[in-house]
């Protein structure tokens, strides 16, 4: 087989925060992602007038969109994934109505992807939740915000059910253990018992929102979204094996939740030894029971684990994994491993039997604009044709995978540091780190080469 599936989504991913700048209209309200100015690991700021944050404008696809969507339209797309900024729809996150401007922002969006047969794919929560729940309420960390979530996710499927058919949950679900103000709102150091405590009502919501889906929009599907942080044993020391073992579990713990509805034996054990109790009652457990339909992930590296402490961890945009001797690495040192998403697709499979949608997976570098105005960027193609190449292996492998979203098929905003330099797109952002530029947008090499293998449903890969 060199083709996919006929039925195979091709498009791209995008997250509201990181494109849509345009944080004060129409009624918006501040995020936690407003006060990141320097991104997910940069400190946190209270806003002052006239301070900056490159995210205020962003790629300012607020205004833009049409002329991004028509792109991604020549491109082939036939799915984009974006999320919807709560804070648009409840500006401090407690309100008893939605804010009109902002629905009517998705819906002019959405009908924009339509005229052009490119289905949205909707995330509810993408890295950022109102900061006025953070403030007032404690973030995850209570369980009002369980009821003031689910009010947003019901407020959402009800006004977009004939327009979205695919929904994701929380993006990134267990990035919350290494980044808890980001994944919960809970402050960075804050102790396990309590991140824990707040990952829980997440979940609970996340179930309730998926039963909520079933419910108002059943005709779609509900995937969950996971940050697919792959691990290899750095040696076959069984330490290392076992310890592999462990860390894989650490992040395949939340798919093991919200696919199977229930916590797992081996976190058990986990709680009692790490001095964690959980307050939960059983309408929780009676919650959780609501499975995903499909499961989503992103994936741009695999790293190793090992029982030695003394070998030195590197850091990817979220996770610490040790090198792995045999990879190359990215300009921002993550590691590049086509074959782990073979694998990966593969360990999903076996253990959830599931289907599977790829919604992230690219190349953040360092874009040249020759004299010419061309950009050649044979780097990205090289990157995602393996990888795409492996996906083809997956499927041959009989994994059931529904689509592939490239992440940031437009030069956007990074989430871990909030650069603009850090280029993942096909399509070419004029605006620097410091906000200089003309925001215009410009086709680089890739644009054609993506459009070629979406043309022909895989086969002009190598
Ligand atoms: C994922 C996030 O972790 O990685 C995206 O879901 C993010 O929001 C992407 O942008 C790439 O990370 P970075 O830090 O290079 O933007």
């Amino acid at each position: 087989m060199n083709r996919f599936p006929q039925d195979f989504l091709w498009g791209g991913a995008i997250a509201a925060n990181q494109v849509e700048g345009a944080w004060q209209e129409d009624g918006k309200g501040l995020s936690t992602s407003d006060l990141q100015p320097h991104g997910i690991f940069g400190e946190r700021v209270e806003r002052q007038p006239g301070d900056f944050n490159i995210k205020d404008i962003a790629i300012d696809f607020y205004h833009r969109y049409p002329e991004d969507i028509k792109l991604f339209a020549e491109m082939g797309f036939t799915v984009l994934r974006t999320s919807i900024a709560w804070t648009r729809i409840y500006p401090q996150g407690d309100e008893e109505q939605p804010c009109e401007a902002g629905l009517a922002f998705y819906d002019r969006l959405f009908d924009e992807m339509a005229k052009y047969h490119i289905a949205p794919m909707v995330t509810l929560s993408h890295y950022e939740m109102p900061y006025g729940l953070v403030k007032n309420y404690g973030g995850w960390g209570s369980r009002q915000t369980i009821l003031f979530f689910e009010r947003y996710a019901r407020t959402v499927f009800e006004r977009y059910r004939h327009k979205v058919k695919y929904w994701l949950t929380f993006n990134e679900i267990n990035m919350s253990l290494h980044a808890p103000f980001t994944g919960v709102g809970l402050p960075e150091e804050s102790d396990k018992q309590a991140v824990y405590q707040a990952i829980h009502h997440q979940l609970v919501a996340s179930a309730r929102a998926v039963k909520a889906c079933h419910e108002i929009v059943p005709e779609g599907k509900i995937g969950n979204m996971l940050l697919g942080g792959l691990l290899y044993p750095l040696t076959c020391r069984p330490e290392d094996m076992l310890e592999t073992l462990q860390r894989n579990r650490d992040w395949l713990f939340f798919g093991d939740v919200q696919v199977r509805g229930a916590y797992p034996a081996y976190m058990r054990r986990f709680f009692r030894e790490n001095g964690i109790e959980l307050q939960t009652d059983e309408q929780d457990r009676r919650d959780l029971q609501e499975p995903v339909d499909f499961i989503s992930f992103s994936y741009y590296m695999s790293g190793c684990a090992t029982a030695d402490k003394s070998q030195a961890q590197a850091r990817g945009n979220i996770l610490d994994m040790v090198p792995n001797p045999h990879l190359p690495a990215s300009e921002w040192g993550w590691q590049i491993d086509p074959q782990g998403l073979r694998l990966l697709l593969n360990e999903l499979y076996d253990r959830y039997q599931k289907p599977l949608f790829i919604v992230e997976n690219g190349l953040g570098a360092r874009d040249k604009v020759e004299a010419d105005g061309a950009i050649n960027d044979d780097y990205r193609i090289a990157y995602m044709n393996d990888h795409l190449v492996q996906v083809r292996e997956a499927i041959e492998d009989g994994v059931e995978v529904w689509g592939y979203t490239s992440w940031g098929p437009i030069d956007l905003v990074s989430a871990s540091k909030a650069e603009l330099s850090k280029r993942y797109g096909f399509i070419y952002v004029d605006r620097d780190d410091q906000g200089n530029g003309t925001l215009a947008r410009k086709r680089k090499k890739s644009f054609w080469w993506y459009q070629e293998v979406i043309k022909s449903q895989g086969a002009a890969l190598k």
